[in-house]
């Protein structure tokens, strides 16, 4: 990246001729074409930082014409993900009724109260990994089966919450249930009569053990997974082997819920990709051209795919960390964005009317397990970064809004990005739960676009956007913003201009804190919770400012 000072603000900013082919890489030609400008630039940066410090915010013009819209921002790209994986589901939702936590039929009520208040869309349960081995009758009736979770710590299992106490939950937050059914080390019939089980009214033997169990109404399964990584824990499955797994899934595991015939019918979601390669391009070209030729015995409703911000060879801490890691890590998270693009692009070919969704149904931060932590139950904090990496990822489903229609963050409580932590009976709401609360306004609301021209924030030889942002009008017709300050040392004076509204006031909410890797603890628990932020319009503009590494949501009245 090379440099030039900008006369009117006296800052650095990247030189306009000089950037490299995206925004987050050079190319290693360039490097040494680049090499006398960086070090004139860096001499410049010295000199100036010990003559005048940078403190004067950055300008970024917005344009929102809120008349152009687009496709719907789906809720469900705000799905939550709760496996049994260390203490997600055990002491993060499930206390039983004994506790002296208070509960509702054993589930915690301060739990369930956070969550309410994000409207989540759907959970995505039992797994994950642990899916692929799980087998529902463990998890019925008055005496429940102790098994092992292998893939997590190869700790008990002790089936204590299982089919009624997830329908419960799900129940108790408002949310759909989206279930995974174990291709992996399970058959179709097993799955086919875990999906009779919950959702027939005609009286089966298996309706009346269901109605014995405590629940005579047919439960209403809003998603099913076909597997779980089947190329990987989910069975080390080959495309071609998946797809005849997912064609017998599909046709047997059948849902009866007599209301969900005809309207909100179970949206069958498969295996799709899991990073970037060829590997990947074959797994989504192999089940997408198969569902081209679809016959009426299968189909499905949406392809899977998993992207972790991750270094699987040196995991990032996630607490205690500075400006290099920060960077890092933010543009390792805007790779989705290709990813995204490159295998909507394979879907497109062969399911041009967009049929079928992409449901990006694990994604966020994975950094080392907390020193003291069972590796195993994949602990980590939750800092100012992931909120913004949240938002960035959230931004950028919003922008594939027409193919992108399901998400969900891994995962709900205690385990990777997290939105709530707990210890005990006390419980602790992340940078990464304010985000999202942030965000209620954009589910379902329709996409409006806006054009920017970010500028730069570069450190060390990582340059990123200096700003991102979205916009929305929910049903109302209400005109919502949302802007994302990634630099974590400049503010930035946001300047849109709006067309298409009469926009007569402006209120909003921003999330930073004072350092890149702030958290919430137990004893500290609103570091980093959102405030109030001024915003102005006049004459069809909206002016407000952003502090450094923030996410900011406003609201336009008109
Ligand atoms: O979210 C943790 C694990 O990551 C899931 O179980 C698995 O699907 C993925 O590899």
């Amino acid at each position: 990246m090379a440099f030039e000072i900008d006369r009117q603000s006296q800052s650095i900013v990247p030189h306009p001729e000089l950037q490299p082919d995206t925004l987050t890489f050079i190319l290693p030609s360039q490097r040494t074409s680049l090499l006398m400008r960086s070090l004139l630039a860096g001499f410049t940066l010295i000199v100036m930082a010990i003559t005048a410090p940078m403190v004067a915010a950055q300008k970024v013009e917005l344009s929102v014409d809120a008349s152009k819209t687009g496709a719907k921002i789906d809720r469900n790209i705000f799905g939550q993900f709760a496996e049994h994986l260390g203490h997600g589901v055990y002491e993060g939702i499930w206390v039983g009724p004994d506790s002296s936590i208070p509960n509702t039929r054993g589930i915690r009520n301060d739990v369930v109260a956070a969550l309410k208040a994000l409207k989540v869309p759907n959970v995505r349960w039992p797994g994950g990994c642990f899916a692929d081995e799980y087998h529902w009758r463990n998890g019925i009736g008055s005496q429940r089966a102790v098994t092992l979770n292998p893939n997590w710590g190869g700790v008990i299992e002790p089936n204590t919450f299982g089919t009624h106490e997830f329908m419960d939950f799900a129940n108790q937050i408002g949310a759909e249930a989206y279930v995974s059914v174990n291709v992996g080390s399970g058959t179709p019939r097993e799955a086919a009569e875990w999906l009779e089980y919950m959702t027939t009214a005609q009286p089966t033997t298996l309706e009346k053990e269901r109605a014995a169990n405590g629940h005579p109404a047919p439960y209403k399964i809003a998603y099913l997974g076909i597997g779980n990584e089947s190329w990987d824990c989910g069975g080390n499955m080959t495309p071609d082997y998946y797809l005849s797994q997912l064609k017998s899934y599909s046709h047997f595991v059948r849902n009866f819920n007599p209301a969900q015939q005809d309207q909100q019918q179970m949206k069958k979601i498969a295996v799709g990709p899991g990073g970037d390669g060829p590997r990947w391009t074959e797994w989504t070209e192999t089940v997408m051209k198969a569902y081209q030729h679809h016959t009426w015995s299968w189909d499905i409703d949406g392809l899977s795919m998993h992207n972790y911000t991750v270094d699987w060879d040196h995991k990032f801490a996630s607490m205690g960390f500075g400006e290099t890691e920060y960077a890092k890590v933010l543009k390792d998270t805007l790779q989705i964005d290709a990813l995204i693009s490159k295998h909507s692009a394979i879907m497109d070919k062969y399911d041009p009317d967009k049929k079928v969704a992409l449901f990006v149904d694990e994604w966020g931060g994975w950094y080392a397990p907390l020193p003291g932590s069972n590796p195993g139950f994949l602990v980590q904090q939750n800092s100012l970064r992931d909120a913004i990496l949240a938002a960035l990822n959230l931004n950028i489903f919003a922008r594939h809004a027409d193919r992108v229609r399901g998400a969900n963050i891994a995962q709900m409580i205690n385990v990777l990005q997290a939105m709530i932590m707990t210890d005990k009976e006390k419980m602790v709401l992340t940078p990464t739960y304010y985000v999202f609360k942030m965000y209620v306004p954009f589910q379902d609301a329709t996409f409006v676009p806006v054009t920017f021209d970010a500028g730069w924030y570069t450190h060390g030889d990582v340059a990123l956007p200096r700003v991102d942002a979205i916009a929305a009008k929910d049903a109302n017709g209400k005109l919502w913003l949302e802007i994302t300050n990634l630099d974590p040392n400049q503010p930035v004076e946001i300047e849109a201009s709006l067309s298409g509204i009469t926009a007569k006031s402006a209120a909003g909410e921003t999330l930073t804190a004072p350092k890149v890797d702030s958290i919430n603890t137990f004893d500290a628990p609103n570091t980093v919770a959102p405030k109030p932020v001024s915003a102005k319009v006049q004459g069809g503009k909206l002016t407000l400012k952003l502090e450094p590494k923030s996410v900011t949501v406003v609201s336009v009245e008109q």
